[in-house]
Protein backbone atom coordinates (compact mmCIF):
# COMPACT_ATOMS: atom_id res chain seq x y z
CA UNK A 1 0.00 0.00 0.00
CA UNK A 2 3.33 2.39 0.26
CA UNK A 3 2.74 4.80 -2.42
CA UNK A 4 5.45 7.03 -2.91
CA UNK A 5 9.02 6.84 -1.55
CA UNK A 6 8.90 9.32 1.33
CA UNK A 7 5.63 8.45 2.15
CA UNK A 8 5.64 6.65 5.59
CA UNK A 9 3.35 3.77 6.61
CA UNK A 10 1.96 2.51 9.92
CA UNK A 11 -0.63 0.12 11.18
CA UNK A 12 -3.73 1.80 12.69
CA UNK A 13 -6.42 -0.56 14.78
CA UNK A 14 -10.27 -0.28 13.14
CA UNK A 15 -11.61 -0.68 16.20
CA UNK A 16 -9.68 2.04 18.77
CA UNK A 17 -7.22 3.66 15.99
CA UNK A 18 -4.20 3.39 17.65
CA UNK A 19 -1.45 3.52 15.74
CA UNK A 20 1.67 1.13 15.94
CA UNK A 21 5.10 1.59 13.56
CA UNK A 22 4.39 -2.36 12.84
CA UNK A 23 1.65 -5.04 12.35
CA UNK A 24 0.62 -6.78 15.56
CA UNK A 25 -1.63 -9.94 15.86
CA UNK A 26 -3.08 -8.02 18.70
CA UNK A 27 -3.92 -3.94 19.15
CA UNK A 28 -1.70 -3.14 22.45
CA UNK A 29 -4.32 -0.54 23.03
CA UNK A 30 -7.69 -2.39 23.06
CA UNK A 31 -6.49 -6.01 22.84
CA UNK A 32 -9.16 -6.62 19.68
CA UNK A 33 -7.29 -9.40 17.32
CA UNK A 34 -6.88 -8.52 13.70
CA UNK A 35 -7.82 -5.14 13.51
CA UNK A 36 -4.39 -3.66 12.81
CA UNK A 37 -4.62 -2.67 8.92
CA UNK A 38 -1.81 -0.92 6.88
CA UNK A 39 -1.80 2.70 5.74
CA UNK A 40 -0.07 5.55 4.15
CA UNK A 41 0.12 8.19 6.89
CA UNK A 42 0.64 10.65 3.70
CA UNK A 43 2.62 12.40 6.73
CA UNK A 44 5.48 13.53 5.21
CA UNK A 45 8.34 12.19 7.44
CA UNK A 46 10.94 14.28 9.45
CA UNK A 47 12.28 17.12 8.23
CA UNK A 48 8.94 18.89 5.34
CA UNK A 49 7.81 22.20 6.26
CA UNK A 50 4.31 22.48 8.52
CA UNK A 51 1.60 22.69 6.59
CA UNK A 52 -0.45 25.35 5.83
CA UNK A 53 -4.05 25.13 7.96
CA UNK A 54 -6.72 24.06 5.78
CA UNK A 55 -9.64 26.75 7.35
CA UNK A 56 -7.87 30.15 8.15
CA UNK A 57 -9.54 31.49 10.79
CA UNK A 58 -12.26 33.83 9.98
CA UNK A 59 -11.40 36.87 11.77
CA UNK A 60 -7.80 36.57 12.54
CA UNK A 61 -7.36 37.22 16.45
CA UNK A 62 -4.72 38.96 16.67
CA UNK A 63 -3.24 37.00 19.86
CA UNK A 64 -4.38 34.56 21.61
CA UNK A 65 -5.64 35.51 25.49
CA UNK A 66 -7.15 33.06 28.38
CA UNK A 67 -10.27 34.57 29.92
CA UNK A 68 -11.17 33.85 33.77
CA UNK A 69 -13.79 31.51 34.06
CA UNK A 70 -16.13 33.41 35.74
CA UNK A 71 -15.93 35.91 32.30
CA UNK A 72 -17.09 32.85 29.96
CA UNK A 73 -20.91 33.01 29.29
CA UNK A 74 -22.67 30.18 29.37
CA UNK A 75 -24.07 29.53 26.23
CA UNK A 76 -25.29 25.94 27.61
CA UNK A 77 -29.03 27.19 27.11
CA UNK A 78 -28.91 27.25 23.22
CA UNK A 79 -29.72 24.09 21.87
CA UNK A 80 -31.78 24.15 18.28
CA UNK A 81 -34.94 21.48 18.80
CA UNK A 82 -34.42 18.67 16.02
CA UNK A 83 -37.90 18.56 15.38
CA UNK A 84 -38.11 15.01 16.24
CA UNK A 85 -38.60 14.62 20.17
CA UNK A 86 -37.09 11.57 20.81
CA UNK A 87 -33.97 12.69 19.24
CA UNK A 88 -33.97 15.68 20.93
CA UNK A 89 -34.66 14.06 24.32
CA UNK A 90 -31.34 11.75 23.89
CA UNK A 91 -29.40 14.63 23.14
CA UNK A 92 -30.78 16.68 26.17
CA UNK A 93 -33.14 19.21 24.93
CA UNK A 94 -32.05 19.73 21.25
CA UNK A 95 -28.66 19.73 19.25
CA UNK A 96 -25.95 22.75 20.58
CA UNK A 97 -24.72 25.10 17.60
CA UNK A 98 -20.89 23.89 17.23
CA UNK A 99 -21.23 20.21 18.56
CA UNK A 100 -20.04 17.31 16.78
CA UNK A 101 -22.74 14.44 17.17
CA UNK A 102 -21.71 10.74 15.34
CA UNK A 103 -24.76 8.70 14.64
CA UNK A 104 -23.31 5.19 14.56
CA UNK A 105 -25.27 2.35 13.38
CA UNK A 106 -25.91 -0.97 11.19
CA UNK A 107 -26.31 -0.27 7.66
CA UNK A 108 -29.87 -0.12 7.33
CA UNK A 109 -31.13 0.56 10.72
CA UNK A 110 -32.32 3.90 9.54
CA UNK A 111 -29.30 6.52 10.45
CA UNK A 112 -30.01 8.38 6.72
CA UNK A 113 -33.74 8.61 7.56
CA UNK A 114 -33.57 10.21 10.86
CA UNK A 115 -30.87 12.40 9.40
CA UNK A 116 -33.06 13.34 6.87
CA UNK A 117 -36.17 13.77 9.92
CA UNK A 118 -33.57 16.16 11.38
CA UNK A 119 -32.57 18.41 8.75
CA UNK A 120 -36.50 18.09 7.87
CA UNK A 121 -37.16 19.31 11.91
CA UNK A 122 -34.30 22.00 12.00
CA UNK A 123 -35.02 23.37 8.40
CA UNK A 124 -37.25 26.43 9.58
CA UNK A 125 -34.16 27.92 11.88
CA UNK A 126 -32.11 28.55 9.00
CA UNK A 127 -30.00 26.85 6.33
CA UNK A 128 -29.15 22.76 6.59
CA UNK A 129 -26.49 21.30 4.15
CA UNK A 130 -27.06 17.45 3.78
CA UNK A 131 -23.71 15.82 2.44
CA UNK A 132 -24.69 12.41 1.00
CA UNK A 133 -21.90 10.55 -0.20
CA UNK A 134 -23.49 7.07 -0.63
CA UNK A 135 -26.79 7.83 -2.00
CA UNK A 136 -27.39 10.22 -5.17
CA UNK A 137 -29.58 12.96 -4.55
CA UNK A 138 -32.39 11.87 -6.55
CA UNK A 139 -32.09 8.67 -4.29
CA UNK A 140 -32.48 11.20 -1.02
CA UNK A 141 -35.01 13.46 -2.87
CA UNK A 142 -37.33 9.43 -2.74
CA UNK A 143 -36.40 8.45 0.39
CA UNK A 144 -37.82 12.75 1.47
CA UNK A 145 -41.17 11.83 -0.69
CA UNK A 146 -41.66 9.06 2.08
CA UNK A 147 -41.64 11.32 5.43
CA UNK A 148 -44.66 13.63 6.13
CA UNK A 149 -42.95 16.39 5.08
CA UNK A 150 -40.88 17.13 2.21
CA UNK A 151 -37.97 19.70 3.58
CA UNK A 152 -37.44 23.06 1.43
CA UNK A 153 -34.71 24.51 3.39
CA UNK A 154 -32.58 21.51 3.27
CA UNK A 155 -29.17 21.92 0.33
CA UNK A 156 -28.18 18.73 -0.59
CA UNK A 157 -25.01 17.83 -2.30
CA UNK A 158 -22.78 15.21 -3.51
CA UNK A 159 -19.43 15.82 -2.71
CA UNK A 160 -16.94 13.61 -0.81
CA UNK A 161 -13.95 16.06 -0.81
CA UNK A 162 -13.64 17.79 2.37
CA UNK A 163 -11.97 20.42 0.61
CA UNK A 164 -14.62 20.64 -1.80
CA UNK A 165 -16.99 21.06 1.20
CA UNK A 166 -15.69 23.48 2.73
CA UNK A 167 -16.02 25.88 -0.16
CA UNK A 168 -20.00 24.83 -0.34
CA UNK A 169 -19.89 25.02 3.71
CA UNK A 170 -18.80 28.66 3.86
CA UNK A 171 -21.02 29.89 1.08
CA UNK A 172 -24.02 28.56 2.25
CA UNK A 173 -23.58 28.87 5.99
CA UNK A 174 -25.76 26.73 7.27
CA UNK A 175 -26.85 26.03 10.99
CA UNK A 176 -26.51 22.40 10.96
CA UNK A 177 -24.02 19.93 8.65
CA UNK A 178 -24.86 16.33 8.02
CA UNK A 179 -22.64 14.18 6.55
CA UNK A 180 -23.96 10.78 5.39
CA UNK A 181 -21.34 8.65 5.87
CA UNK A 182 -17.81 10.11 7.85
CA UNK A 183 -16.51 6.78 5.92
CA UNK A 184 -17.31 8.21 2.29
CA UNK A 185 -15.49 11.35 2.43
CA UNK A 186 -11.73 11.96 1.82
CA UNK A 187 -9.04 14.92 1.96
CA UNK A 188 -6.26 15.39 0.01
CA UNK A 189 -4.01 15.89 3.34
CA UNK A 190 -4.52 12.07 3.46
CA UNK A 191 -3.14 9.35 1.03
CA UNK A 192 -5.54 6.31 2.07
CA UNK A 193 -8.36 4.89 0.77
CA UNK A 194 -11.76 6.47 2.02
CA UNK A 195 -13.01 4.86 5.10
CA UNK A 196 -9.40 4.01 6.38
CA UNK A 197 -8.73 5.10 9.90
CA UNK A 198 -6.43 7.77 8.52
CA UNK A 199 -9.29 9.45 6.28
CA UNK A 200 -11.73 8.82 8.61
CA UNK A 201 -10.06 10.46 11.22
CA UNK A 202 -8.73 13.37 9.30
CA UNK A 203 -12.10 14.13 7.59
CA UNK A 204 -13.76 14.37 11.04
CA UNK A 205 -10.97 16.83 12.44
CA UNK A 206 -11.22 19.14 9.51
CA UNK A 207 -14.73 18.75 9.74
CA UNK A 208 -15.23 19.80 13.32
CA UNK A 209 -12.65 22.32 13.04
CA UNK A 210 -14.90 24.16 11.67
CA UNK A 211 -17.99 23.96 12.88
CA UNK A 212 -16.65 24.82 15.92
CA UNK A 213 -15.60 28.43 14.63
CA UNK A 214 -18.23 28.92 12.93
CA UNK A 215 -21.17 27.60 15.82
CA UNK A 216 -22.40 24.98 13.46
CA UNK A 217 -24.08 21.57 14.23
CA UNK A 218 -22.46 18.86 12.90
CA UNK A 219 -23.82 15.76 12.48
CA UNK A 220 -21.07 12.63 11.00
CA UNK A 221 -23.14 9.34 10.44
CA UNK A 222 -20.76 6.29 10.75
CA UNK A 223 -21.22 2.75 9.84
CA UNK A 224 -20.55 0.27 12.54
CA UNK A 225 -19.84 -3.26 10.93
CA UNK A 226 -19.31 -6.64 13.24
CA UNK A 227 -16.24 -7.57 10.97
CA UNK A 228 -14.70 -3.72 11.75
CA UNK A 229 -14.10 -3.34 7.73
CA UNK A 230 -14.75 0.25 8.00
CA UNK A 231 -13.14 2.70 11.05
CA UNK A 232 -15.19 2.14 14.05
CA UNK A 233 -16.83 5.12 15.40
CA UNK A 234 -14.62 4.73 18.36
CA UNK A 235 -11.82 6.23 16.62
CA UNK A 236 -13.85 9.48 16.46
CA UNK A 237 -15.46 8.80 20.10
CA UNK A 238 -12.64 11.11 21.32
CA UNK A 239 -13.10 14.04 18.58
CA UNK A 240 -17.22 14.53 18.76
CA UNK A 241 -19.17 16.07 21.60
CA UNK A 242 -22.29 13.22 21.42
CA UNK A 243 -22.35 9.53 20.48
CA UNK A 244 -24.96 8.52 19.47
CA UNK A 245 -26.30 4.81 18.47
CA UNK A 246 -29.10 3.41 16.72
CA UNK A 247 -30.12 0.01 17.58
CA UNK A 248 -32.04 -2.91 16.76
CA UNK A 249 -33.16 -5.67 14.71
CA UNK A 250 -33.86 -5.17 11.19
CA UNK A 251 -36.24 -7.66 10.97
CA UNK A 252 -38.35 -5.70 13.51
CA UNK A 253 -39.63 -1.88 13.17
CA UNK A 254 -38.61 -1.34 16.62
CA UNK A 255 -35.59 0.89 17.07
CA UNK A 256 -33.61 2.13 20.65
CA UNK A 257 -31.17 5.83 19.90
CA UNK A 258 -28.73 5.67 23.17
CA UNK A 259 -25.97 8.25 23.85
CA UNK A 260 -22.93 6.80 24.89
CA UNK A 261 -21.11 9.99 25.54
CA UNK A 262 -22.99 13.11 25.98
CA UNK A 263 -20.91 16.40 26.77
CA UNK A 264 -24.38 18.15 26.77
CA UNK A 265 -26.14 16.18 27.75
CA UNK A 266 -27.09 13.09 30.45
CA UNK A 267 -26.35 9.42 28.80
CA UNK A 268 -29.53 7.67 30.74
CA UNK A 269 -31.71 9.05 28.18
CA UNK A 270 -33.11 6.84 25.39
CA UNK A 271 -35.19 7.40 22.11
CA UNK A 272 -37.36 4.22 21.70
CA UNK A 273 -39.09 4.57 17.48
CA UNK A 274 -40.87 2.06 15.28
CA UNK A 275 -39.79 2.11 11.74
CA UNK A 276 -42.72 2.98 9.78
CA UNK A 277 -43.67 3.55 5.77
CA UNK A 278 -43.48 7.36 6.88
CA UNK A 279 -39.99 7.46 8.84
CA UNK A 280 -39.17 6.57 12.36
CA UNK A 281 -41.77 7.69 14.31
CA UNK A 282 -41.52 8.19 18.01
CA UNK A 283 -42.90 5.96 20.78
CA UNK A 284 -44.29 7.18 23.87
CA UNK A 285 -45.61 4.23 25.27
CA UNK A 286 -42.84 1.14 24.46
CA UNK A 287 -44.43 -1.27 26.63
CA UNK A 288 -47.84 -0.97 24.92
CA UNK A 289 -45.66 -1.48 21.47
CA UNK A 290 -44.00 -4.95 22.97
CA UNK A 291 -47.05 -6.24 24.76
CA UNK A 292 -49.49 -5.57 21.20
CA UNK A 293 -49.07 -8.86 20.12
CA UNK A 294 -49.12 -10.81 23.63
CA UNK A 295 -50.94 -14.00 23.59
CA UNK A 296 -52.16 -15.10 27.32
CA UNK A 297 -52.04 -18.13 28.67
CA UNK A 298 -49.88 -19.85 26.82
CA UNK A 299 -47.34 -21.94 28.57
CA UNK A 300 -43.40 -20.45 28.31
CA UNK A 301 -44.34 -16.60 28.44
CA UNK A 302 -43.55 -14.49 31.29
CA UNK A 303 -43.47 -10.46 31.54
CA UNK A 304 -39.71 -8.51 32.44
CA UNK A 305 -40.22 -5.26 33.57
CA UNK A 306 -36.99 -4.20 31.94
CA UNK A 307 -35.35 0.25 32.53
CA UNK A 308 -33.48 1.58 29.64
CA UNK A 309 -31.74 4.62 30.24
CA UNK A 310 -34.81 6.29 32.67
CA UNK A 311 -37.70 4.83 30.89
CA UNK A 312 -39.27 1.09 31.88
CA UNK A 313 -40.64 -0.71 29.08
CA UNK A 314 -41.96 -4.36 29.49
CA UNK A 315 -41.20 -7.16 27.32
CA UNK A 316 -42.22 -10.46 27.04
CA UNK A 317 -40.08 -13.35 27.27
CA UNK A 318 -40.91 -16.41 25.01
CA UNK A 319 -39.08 -19.84 25.81
CA UNK A 320 -39.52 -23.00 24.20
CA UNK A 321 -38.57 -26.37 25.87
CA UNK A 322 -38.61 -29.62 23.26
CA UNK A 323 -37.27 -32.89 23.52
CA UNK A 324 -33.80 -33.35 21.55
CA UNK A 325 -33.31 -35.23 18.53
CA UNK A 326 -29.87 -36.92 17.87
CA UNK A 327 -26.80 -35.46 18.82
CA UNK A 328 -26.21 -32.40 21.05
CA UNK A 329 -29.24 -30.45 22.58
CA UNK A 330 -29.99 -27.18 20.70
CA UNK A 331 -30.03 -23.82 22.91
CA UNK A 332 -30.59 -20.96 21.11
CA UNK A 333 -31.60 -16.99 22.19
CA UNK A 334 -32.79 -14.27 20.09
CA UNK A 335 -32.46 -10.98 22.12
CA UNK A 336 -30.93 -12.58 25.28
CA UNK A 337 -27.19 -13.79 25.84
CA UNK A 338 -26.13 -16.87 25.03
CA UNK A 339 -23.81 -17.37 27.80
CA UNK A 340 -26.38 -15.89 30.25
CA UNK A 341 -29.06 -18.67 28.86
CA UNK A 342 -26.68 -21.27 29.27
CA UNK A 343 -25.82 -19.98 33.35
CA UNK A 344 -29.15 -20.21 34.01
CA UNK A 345 -30.25 -23.49 32.61
CA UNK A 346 -27.67 -25.06 34.75
CA UNK A 347 -28.69 -22.89 37.64
CA UNK A 348 -32.26 -24.28 37.15
CA UNK A 349 -30.98 -27.71 36.24
CA UNK A 350 -28.87 -27.77 39.61
CA UNK A 351 -30.81 -25.55 42.35
CA UNK A 352 -34.29 -25.20 40.71
CA UNK A 353 -35.16 -29.07 40.46
CA UNK A 354 -35.78 -28.36 36.66
CA UNK A 355 -34.63 -30.84 34.58
CA UNK A 356 -33.29 -29.49 31.27
CA UNK A 357 -30.31 -32.09 30.40
CA UNK A 358 -30.88 -33.04 27.06
CA UNK A 359 -33.99 -30.85 25.79
CA UNK A 360 -33.82 -28.03 22.75
CA UNK A 361 -34.16 -24.63 24.47
CA UNK A 362 -34.83 -21.88 22.52
CA UNK A 363 -35.21 -18.00 23.78
CA UNK A 364 -36.79 -15.31 22.08
CA UNK A 365 -37.61 -11.66 23.25
CA UNK A 366 -40.65 -10.46 21.79
CA UNK A 367 -40.81 -7.31 19.35
CA UNK A 368 -36.60 -7.44 18.60
CA UNK A 369 -35.77 -5.91 21.76
CA UNK A 370 -32.15 -7.04 23.56
CA UNK A 371 -32.35 -7.93 26.84
CA UNK A 372 -29.02 -6.95 28.28
CA UNK A 373 -30.13 -5.88 32.09
CA UNK A 374 -29.38 -8.83 34.87
CA UNK A 375 -32.87 -8.57 35.73
CA UNK A 376 -34.20 -10.31 32.81
CA UNK A 377 -33.05 -13.55 34.55
CA UNK A 378 -35.98 -14.23 36.82
CA UNK A 379 -38.36 -13.72 33.93
CA UNK A 380 -36.31 -15.68 32.06
CA UNK A 381 -35.99 -18.88 34.06
CA UNK A 382 -39.68 -18.22 34.91
CA UNK A 383 -40.82 -19.06 31.44
CA UNK A 384 -38.47 -22.04 30.58
CA UNK A 385 -39.75 -23.53 33.37
CA UNK A 386 -43.62 -22.84 32.43
CA UNK A 387 -42.36 -24.25 29.02
CA UNK A 388 -41.12 -27.35 30.51
CA UNK A 389 -43.44 -27.70 32.91
CA UNK A 390 -46.85 -27.01 30.46
CA UNK A 391 -47.96 -24.53 33.30
CA UNK A 392 -48.68 -20.76 32.10
CA UNK A 393 -47.26 -18.22 33.78
CA UNK A 394 -50.84 -15.98 35.40
CA UNK A 395 -51.66 -13.22 33.20
CA UNK A 396 -51.15 -10.66 35.62
CA UNK A 397 -47.82 -11.62 36.33
CA UNK A 398 -44.20 -9.57 36.12
CA UNK A 399 -41.05 -10.81 37.21
CA UNK A 400 -37.57 -9.18 37.62
CA UNK A 401 -34.56 -10.04 39.39
CA UNK A 402 -30.83 -11.39 39.03
CA UNK A 403 -30.20 -15.04 39.59
CA UNK A 404 -26.72 -16.25 41.02
CA UNK A 405 -25.04 -19.11 40.85
CA UNK A 406 -26.38 -20.77 44.02
CA UNK A 407 -29.69 -20.32 42.58
CA UNK A 408 -30.23 -17.07 44.82
CA UNK A 409 -32.61 -14.33 43.56
CA UNK A 410 -30.86 -11.03 43.99
CA UNK A 411 -31.91 -7.49 44.29
CA UNK A 412 -31.81 -5.26 41.26
CA UNK A 413 -32.16 -1.53 40.88
CA UNK A 414 -34.72 1.06 40.64
CA UNK A 415 -37.86 -1.89 41.18
CA UNK A 416 -40.32 1.13 41.89
CA UNK A 417 -40.00 2.19 38.42
CA UNK A 418 -40.82 -1.51 37.29
CA UNK A 419 -43.54 -2.49 39.67
CA UNK A 420 -45.42 1.44 38.58
CA UNK A 421 -45.37 0.68 35.04
CA UNK A 422 -46.19 -3.36 35.28
CA UNK A 423 -49.06 -1.68 37.51
CA UNK A 424 -49.99 0.83 34.95
CA UNK A 425 -49.91 -2.07 32.05
CA UNK A 426 -52.71 -4.43 34.32
CA UNK A 427 -49.70 -6.34 35.72
CA UNK A 428 -50.75 -6.79 39.53
CA UNK A 429 -48.37 -8.89 40.86
CA UNK A 430 -44.34 -8.69 40.54
CA UNK A 431 -42.22 -11.40 41.45
CA UNK A 432 -39.18 -9.46 42.96
CA UNK A 433 -36.15 -10.49 44.58
CA UNK A 434 -36.50 -10.86 48.36
CA UNK A 435 -35.97 -8.11 50.73
CA UNK A 436 -36.56 -5.39 47.76
CA UNK A 437 -37.62 -1.86 49.69
CA UNK A 438 -40.53 -0.75 47.42
CA UNK A 439 -43.36 1.75 48.03
CA UNK A 440 -46.37 0.13 46.88
CA UNK A 441 -48.83 1.57 43.86
CA UNK A 442 -52.03 0.53 45.95
CA UNK A 443 -53.38 -1.33 42.67
CA UNK A 444 -49.99 -3.44 42.86
CA UNK A 445 -48.90 -6.85 44.88
CA UNK A 446 -45.43 -7.96 44.98
CA UNK A 447 -44.61 -11.42 45.40
CA UNK A 448 -40.79 -11.93 46.96
CA UNK A 449 -38.59 -14.66 46.30
CA UNK A 450 -35.07 -15.37 47.69
CA UNK A 451 -34.25 -18.27 45.57
CA UNK A 452 -35.01 -19.31 41.92
CA UNK A 453 -36.55 -23.19 43.05
CA UNK A 454 -38.73 -20.86 45.32
CA UNK A 455 -40.09 -19.25 41.83
CA UNK A 456 -40.33 -22.56 40.47
CA UNK A 457 -42.42 -23.97 43.23
CA UNK A 458 -44.56 -21.12 43.01
CA UNK A 459 -45.08 -21.20 39.48
CA UNK A 460 -46.01 -24.63 39.95
CA UNK A 461 -49.19 -23.97 42.74
CA UNK A 462 -50.04 -20.61 41.15
CA UNK A 463 -50.67 -21.71 37.09
P1 LIG B 1 -31.73 3.93 6.09
O1 LIG B 1 -32.06 5.21 6.75
O2 LIG B 1 -31.32 3.98 4.66
O3 LIG B 1 -30.59 3.16 6.90
P2 LIG B 1 -29.03 3.53 7.05
O4 LIG B 1 -28.81 4.91 6.59
O5 LIG B 1 -28.77 3.33 8.53
O6 LIG B 1 -28.28 2.52 6.25
O7 LIG B 1 -33.03 3.03 6.24
C1 LIG B 1 -33.00 1.66 6.13
C2 LIG B 1 -34.32 1.01 5.91
O8 LIG B 1 -35.45 1.73 6.35
C3 LIG B 1 -34.54 0.71 4.45
O9 LIG B 1 -34.51 -0.69 4.30
C4 LIG B 1 -35.87 1.26 4.12
C5 LIG B 1 -36.51 1.54 5.42
N1 LIG B 1 -37.38 2.71 5.43
C6 LIG B 1 -38.69 2.58 5.87
O10 LIG B 1 -39.13 1.49 6.27
N2 LIG B 1 -39.50 3.69 5.90
C7 LIG B 1 -39.07 4.91 5.48
O11 LIG B 1 -39.83 5.88 5.52
C8 LIG B 1 -37.73 5.03 5.02
C9 LIG B 1 -37.22 6.35 4.54
C10 LIG B 1 -36.91 3.91 5.01
MG1 LIG C 1 -27.68 5.50 4.90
Amino acid sequence: MQAMGRERSVFACTECGAQQPRWLGRCPECGSWSTLVEEATGRPSLGSAPRRSLYPPSSSPVMAKARSLREIEASSALRLATGVPELDRVLGGGIVPGSVVLLAGEPGIGKSTLALQLAAGVGGSGGVLYVTGEESPEQLRLRADRLPEVPKEVAVIAETRVEALAEVWREQNPVVVLVDSIQTLSTDRVESAPGSVAQVRECAALLAATAKADATALVLIGHVTKEGVLAGPRVLEHLVDVVLSLEGDRTHAFRLLRATKNRFGSTREVGVFTMTDAGLEGVANPSELFLSERRTGAPGSCIAPMVEGSRPMLVEIQALVAPAGYGTARRTSLGFDDGRLALLLAVLDRRGGVDLVGRDVYVNVAGGVRVTETSGDLPVALALASSLLDVSVPADVAACGEIGLGGEVRRIGRVDLRIREAARLGFRRVLVPAGTDVALPAEAEVIEVDHVGTAVEWLRSAG
